[in-house]
């Protein structure tokens, strides 16, 4: 399935999601799995590792992200820089000072820049489409953007600028709890983005957070079937971390004494999303310090997305407490990246690490497509 088109309503979505056979893994076997507990751990886990190998092979794709503001319209109940939470320094990076930290990137074997902030006007369309357009032009980096729900209008004039690739986390696949958690917006709208950039032909990434409190794990299941319905190019998932700023700050994450279940997720996404890209998130360091991302990235992850804002900013971009790496600078990050990755036997992926999707690959060379109509 390319697109969710024909999907209308997130009450058809379910239906479509509970009569799809993804290979072997439907919802109950997803269940099982994610069941696994004592000896059955390892085995499942390797499996995920060896199909991550046989479809995505051992590169590691670097993509440096730059938290470029911190300003946000919307009050997600979970998130640090919600725009209730007044104990937040906002902070907008200028362009010259976006493009100074991207071109960095090329020397530390990073060929995606990522660039992320709160869902904001902090700059117009047209400005941030010229910032594209500049990074493109004068850097040999693949783009990626993450500023959450907008018009078709505004991916496509970005599209045309030349973003490659877009990340907009589903962040849950249940509608009452999707609704709970965003004042602002429906889980209706955000796959209505979503179909938009798949449409658009933008490299579409989209994922989760692993035990959102009110989170089942039949939702669970659910949150890894709705990724291969969406049969989405790039997929990332974290933990839940309670922020103590946010309105949730007593609400534990709903795996609490099972982390375990944050690589079991990792591993049964990877089992039933064989070819897309996988990053080992950030928010697996908060919860396993110093371990999480090698973890992940053994257990179905397949890129790393080094922190490259300036050292300055990024205790300002607090989403959750414990988040790694704030007191480090982009080189630092790349250098420890770098180790880290070769200690697990791995190589740093040379090209763009584009997706491996026939819709982008066909009729390219290098499975480099692109998008301009
Ligand atoms: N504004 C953009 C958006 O909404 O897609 C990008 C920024 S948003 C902060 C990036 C991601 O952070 C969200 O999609 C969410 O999954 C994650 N996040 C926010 N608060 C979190 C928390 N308390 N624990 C774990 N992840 C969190
Ligand atoms: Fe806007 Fe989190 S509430 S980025």
């Amino acid at each position: 399935m390319n697109s969710i088109d024909s999907i209308s309503c997130v009450s058809e979505l379910k239906d479509s999601l509970s009569s799809l056979k993804v290979k072997e893994y439907g919802r109950e076997t997803i269940i099982q799995l994610l069941n696994s507990k004592g000896d059955k751990l390892e085995p499942l886990y390797q499996e995920a590792d060896r199909v991550r190998q046989e479809h995505m092979g051992d590169e590691v794709y670097l993509r440096g992200i730059i938290e470029f503001s911190n300003i946000c319209k919307n009050d997600c109940l979970y998130c640090g820089i919600r725009a209730s939470n007044r104990n937040v320094k906002r902070y907008t990076l200028s362009h010259d000072e976006i493009l100074e930290t991207a071109s960095a990137m090329i020397n530390n074997q990073q060929t995606t820049v990522v660039l992320q902030a709160g869902e904001a006007s902090m700059l117009s369309d047209k400005e941030f489409g010229r910032l594209i357009s500049r990074i493109k032009k004068e850097t040999s980096l693949s783009v990626t953007v993450s500023v959450g729900n907008r018009p078709y209008e505004t991916y496509r004039y970005w599209r045309d600028c030349g973003m490659d690739r877009y990340l907009l986390r589903f962040e849950t696949s249940d509608p009452g709890l999707f609704r709970a958690l965003h004042p602002a917006c429906t889980l209706e709208e955000r796959l209505e983005c979503l179909g938009y950039l798949i449409d658009l032909g933008v490299q579409t990434g989209s994922g989760f957070m692993i035990g959102l409190p009110g989170e089942t794990m039949e939702i669970l299941a659910d949150n890894i079937l709705l990724c291969r319905t969406l049969d989405l190019d790039m997929i990332g998932i974290g933990p839940y971390i309670p922020h103590p700023d946010t309105p949730l700050a007593d609400q534990k994450n709903a795996y609490e004494g099972n982390e375990d279940m944050f690589f079991k997720a990792l591993a049964v996404l990877r089992l039933v999303n064989p070819d897309a890209h996988i990053p080992a998130t950030t928010a697996f360091d908060a919860v396993f310090p110093g371990e999480g991302r090698n973890l992940a990235l053994q257990r179905g992850a397949n890129v790393f997305m080094p922190n490259s804002t300036p050292v300055q900013y990024r205790k300002d971009y607090l989403l959750y407490p414990g988040k790694p790496c704030v007191d480090e600078t982009a080189n630092q990050c790349a250098t420890c990246v770098a180790f880290r990755v070769e200690s697990l036997g791995r190589t740093i992926g040379k090209g763009q690490g584009h997706s491996r999707k026939d819709r982008h690959t066909k009729g390219t060379d290098a499975g480099i497509v692109s998008h301009r109509n």
